[in-house]
């Protein structure tokens, strides 16, 4: 089992702002300029419910993964309430084995693909068997094998197992590919400023988190023929005043090609991306910090 376990879900001010102003925002943009049919949702939308009531204008139909067994019950009753119980399917158990197994508890599978993937969970990415990460590839490759560009939605913790390691790893091997890239010898000095900074033990945490994560969907998203776009991470604090990231990542798939794609977006981009924190319905950076591309 992964990461501590709050029993039960409960939304909070910052959470609501979140889902019903930001996201919602994104995924009717989405819908509508970029799909131009109701989306096909996967998540975790707890019993409540509430991503799917708020964006129910926008979603055919809804796949549930739900691990507790109450939650998935109230699920139930809350959809019939809601008249979208005909458009639901839920599946039971934990997400990560559901996308690596393909099936959840009782042997059923998700009807791959989808326009919309919302993974609200408890926990962080990074644990010792890399199940979290595993299973948010194997997402990207079943939506690759059905050449399927999807938003995808992330919201987890800011608390990892054993991620000092592998962040540190992760921005001295960026070091080496920025530094690689460019032809510009002036620049090394500035490649050197920002990855020292990421790398500094005073810099917050989250920033590291943050780059890990949208420089992870970037590379996995790339090599399975998607241009992938990422927004600047939201740092916002959750029920029980824990602190948690969410990120919003366009995958457009390239159907024509079979080649590992270079997304519009660039990889110096990505690393100039500064972390936003939410404070009462107010986004502001996060961060003063040295950028690749000085504004
Ligand atoms: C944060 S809540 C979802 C909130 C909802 N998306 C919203 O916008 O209000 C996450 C739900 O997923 C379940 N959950 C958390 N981690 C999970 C995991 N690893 N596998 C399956 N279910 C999980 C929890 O029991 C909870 O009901």
């Amino acid at each position: 089992m992964l990461g501590e376990r709050p029993a039960v879900f409960h939304t909070n001010e910052n959470k609501d702002f979140l889902r019903d102003i930001l996201d919602r925002e994104a995924v009717r943009v989405w819908q509508q300029s970029v799909v131009k049919r109701k989306l096909k949702y996967l998540g975790l939308p707890a019993a409540e419910m509430l991503d799917v009531v708020s964006w129910e204008p926008f979603l055919s139909t809804f796949t549930t993964i739900e691990r507790e067994e109450n939650q998935q019950h109230l699920m139930f009753l809350r959809a019939n309430v809601n008249d979208i119980e005909h458009r639901m399917k839920s599946l039971y158990g934990e997400f990560d084995d559901i996308l690596i197994s393909g099936r959840d508890r009782y042997g059923h599978s998700p009807d791959w693909p989808f326009d919309l993937i919302n993974l609200d969970y408890f926990g962080g990415f990074i644990y010792s068997n890399l199940s979290r990460p595993r299973a948010i590839k194997k997402l990207i490759e079943n939506q690759s094998n059905y050449r399927h560009g999807f938003l995808l939605i992330i919201t987890q913790h800011l608390r990892d197992g054993d991620v000092i390691g592998a962040k540190a790893t992760l921005v001295e091997d960026m070091r080496r590919s920025i530094k690689s890239l460019c032809v510009d010898q002036t620049l090394i000095e500035s490649i050197d400023n920002v990855m020292d900074w990421f790398a500094d033990a005073t810099t917050p945490d989250i920033a590291r988190q943050a780059l890990y994560m949208n420089v992870f969907l970037k590379d996995k998203g790339e090599a399975e023929q998607f241009d992938v776009k990422c927004q600047p991470a939201i740092h916002y604090v959750g029920t029980g005043h824990s602190s948690m990231i969410h990120f919003i990542t366009e995958l457009r798939h390239r159907g024509d090609a079979a080649h590992r794609i270079a997304s519009e977006q660039s990889l110096v981009d990505v690393v100039d991306l500064n972390v936003r924190t939410l404070d009462h319905g107010t986004l502001k950076s996060m961060f003063k910090r040295p950028q690749l591309r000085p504004a």
